[in-house]
């Protein structure tokens, strides 16, 4: 028996660092997938193989430990807190294929556990929604990382747009919001953790004037909402400007972002900003009509990723012999 799962990695498009503190947030589904095969193994043991990143592991899922045989471990952690929940640790074999570039800010993890869990819970056919499966993996992101917004895991599980309240209430965006974007990245990466912190403390040094930011950080979301749901890029791209400023004020950006999105603007977008936790990592352009001019100028110093957002979520399959 062979069991198949995909889902999207994700970008945000609205509140960053701000959604830490309450504020809302608006992410979306990209059309760059994981890809997660099991079956069963032809050895003893079980093997994890990711061959897009040249990376594989002989794996212990009962201890959560692995021989690393290839590559840079990177996101084994996420495969095995899977296997460890839900796997009967029989030898597998196990197979990630992905056109999300590790390091580029679109949620990879994300993408990854909600792939690996579903492609799981086929091969073992457990039950189970795109409810359960975003509370799952969001469970697994948590034990991973100590601390994760449920967020990413719930758009690379539901696919779409998607607007999370100040009280935490989840909307679907029921739009078509068909427009083409460019993601810059660099290869330096940012630490989230560190960045959420850095932000933490500049806000308790500072609170009479950054408490105000952040405030406005989530007025900005409830616009850009509207503006979405208007289909009114050009002010979608001012937002997404004056959200890039906001992140400076924060401090997360670096000349290496700030460049990327200034190259994009110079070029055409109508509106760039940092996406994720920044520190390094990647920026988002709006460039409707364009794409190529933005992708260039971006392209000269780092690099890029033409992207779209979908509608598509998690799928998954199982084939019997
Ligand atoms: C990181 O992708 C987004 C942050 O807002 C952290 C979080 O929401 O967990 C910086």
């Amino acid at each position: 028996m062979i069991a198949k799962a995909s889902a999207p990695a994700k970008t945000i498009l609205f509140g960053e660092h701000s959604v830490v503190y309450g504020e809302p947030a608006i992410a979306g589904a990209v059309n760059k997938r994981a890809y997660i095969t099991i079956k069963e193994s032809d050895c003893e043991k079980t093997i994890f193989r990711a061959p897009d990143i040249g990376f594989e592991a002989e794996l212990m899922s009962r201890f959560k430990k692995y021989i690393l045989l290839k590559g840079k471990p990177g996101i084994i952690r996420y495969i095995l807190e899977c296997l460890y929940r839900v796997h009967d640790h029989s030898p597998i074999d196990i197979t990630l294929n992905s056109n999300v570039p590790i390091g580029s800010g679109l949620g990879s993890s994300a993408a990854v556990t909600v792939a690996m869990l579903a492609a799981l819970y086929r091969y073992h056919n457990i039950r189970f929604n795109k409810k359960s499966l975003a509370h799952d993996a969001h469970m697994v992101e948590q034990a991973v990382q100590g601390v994760a917004s449920p967020l990413d895991t719930l758009v690379s599980t539901y696919g779409g747009l998607v607007y999370l309240s100040r009280n935490k209430k989840v909307e679907h965006f029921n739009v078509n919001f068909n427009v083409p974007f460019v993601v810059g990245y660099t290869t330096k990466h940012g630490n989230t953790g560190k960045m959420v912190k850095d932000v933490k403390n500049l806000k308790t040094r500072n609170p009479k004037i950054i408490n105000p930011v952040i405030t406005s950080m989530g007025n900005l979301t409830n616009y850009a909402k509207q503006a979405i749901l208007k289909g009114d890029f050009d002010k979608i791209g001012e937002l997404m400007n004056i959200n890039h400023g906001f992140l400076d004020v924060l401090g997360v950006n670096t000349l290496e972002l700030s460049r990327m999105v200034y190259n994009a603007r110079e070029a055409g977008a109508i509106g760039a900003k940092t996406t994720g936790a920044g520190g390094g990592g990647s920026i988002i352009a709006l460039c409707p009509g364009k794409v190529d001019e933005v992708a260039s100028a971006i392209d000269r110093d780092d690099n890029i990723l033409k992207i779209r957002f979908t509608r598509k979520g998690v799928s998954s399959r199982v084939y019997r012999d």
